[in-house]
């Protein structure tokens, strides 16, 4: 495995400088962040050494290196998830390349459904923390000791001083924003209405088929880690209304140009 992640290391190193500290990880819908990057270079996923490739509808594969609000960024467009069948090595695999590549600080959007009663569709959540609902974990196996510890901390995952600033740049904007807990689930079934009040009552705000294994293997390499979700439709009470993955994107996308803004002052608040 570390043999892997140092050869697509060293093939994205040959292609070009790389100076970047700061990755993100762009998900559903939420592309148009790229619009702002100033590129210096793309890799398409399938012309990378060892990367999977993704299959999803609306996610697009590319490796994304150029400037964002005054800083380098490596920008993944599209990810990989664990219900198109990779195994949590292979979603996770991304994250310990630009671990190698320099990369300090991993910002993750996703598109969430809310548990809490409280929220309201086109709400941003800014995470706090997460519970791990797959069933699985991407440091199942032998540890890579280079990587980081066999049993690794994870009482703060989410940077603080991040979930403050994006708290703050959303105020001050009027961007409708809470905090909260993140559920991470395998998807790709979307939960019974059973299922959702499970979720809130285990203490969970929203609930998503992604991020926890990517933030997983961050964190156990020492990132600093920021996760935003977008709520996209609701799982509260006992008339749940029917969820499409259309109407995913489509919230996703009505929220873009609040998410642009907000990772652009959040990424030049970063040192
Ligand atoms: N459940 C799980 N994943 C999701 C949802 C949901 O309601 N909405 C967007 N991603």
């Amino acid at each position: 495995m570390l043999e892997k992640i140092k050869e697509t290391v060293t093939f994205i190193e040959s292609k070009r400088d790389f100076n970047a500290k700061i990755g993100i990880v762009l998900g559903t819908g939420l592309g148009g962040l790229v619009n702002e990057i100033n590129i210096e270079y793309e890799l398409d996923y399938k012309d990378i050494p060892n990367f999977p490739v993704s299959t999803v509808h609306g996610h697009q594969g590319k490796l994304i290196y150029g400037k964002l609000a005054g800083k380098y960024v490596l920008a993944m467009q599209g990810r990989f998830h664990y219900y198109e069948g990779y195994s949590m090595q292979e979603v996770t695999f991304p994250i310990r390349v630009m671990k190698l590549l320099g990369i300090e600080s991993l910002l993750v959007s996703n598109a969430a459904g809310g548990v809490n009663p409280g929220f309201h569709v086109g709400d941003m959540m800014i995470i706090k923390d997460h519970i791990n609902l797959f069933g699985n974990n991407p440091l199942i196996g032998k540890n890579i000791a280079e990587l980081g510890t066999r049993f690794p901390d994870m009482t703060e995952v989410y940077d603080s001083k991040l979930v403050n600033k994006a708290n703050e740049i959303c105020k001050k904007h009027n961007f409708p924003v809470q905090q909260g807990i993140y559920a991470g689930v395998t998807g790709p079934t979307f939960e019974t209405i059973a299922e959702y009040k499970y979720i809130h009552i285990i203490g969970a705000d929203a609930v998503g088929m992604s991020t926890v294994p990517e933030v997983i293997v961050a964190k156990h390499m020492q990132m600093t880690c920021f996760a935003i979700s977008i709520i996209s439709d609701l799982g509260v009470g006992d008339n749940v209304a029917v969820v499409t993955h259309q109407e995913v994107l489509d919230v996703a996308g009505s929220v873009e140009p609040k998410m642009t803004i907000l990772f652009k002052e959040l990424i030049s608040f970063i040192d």
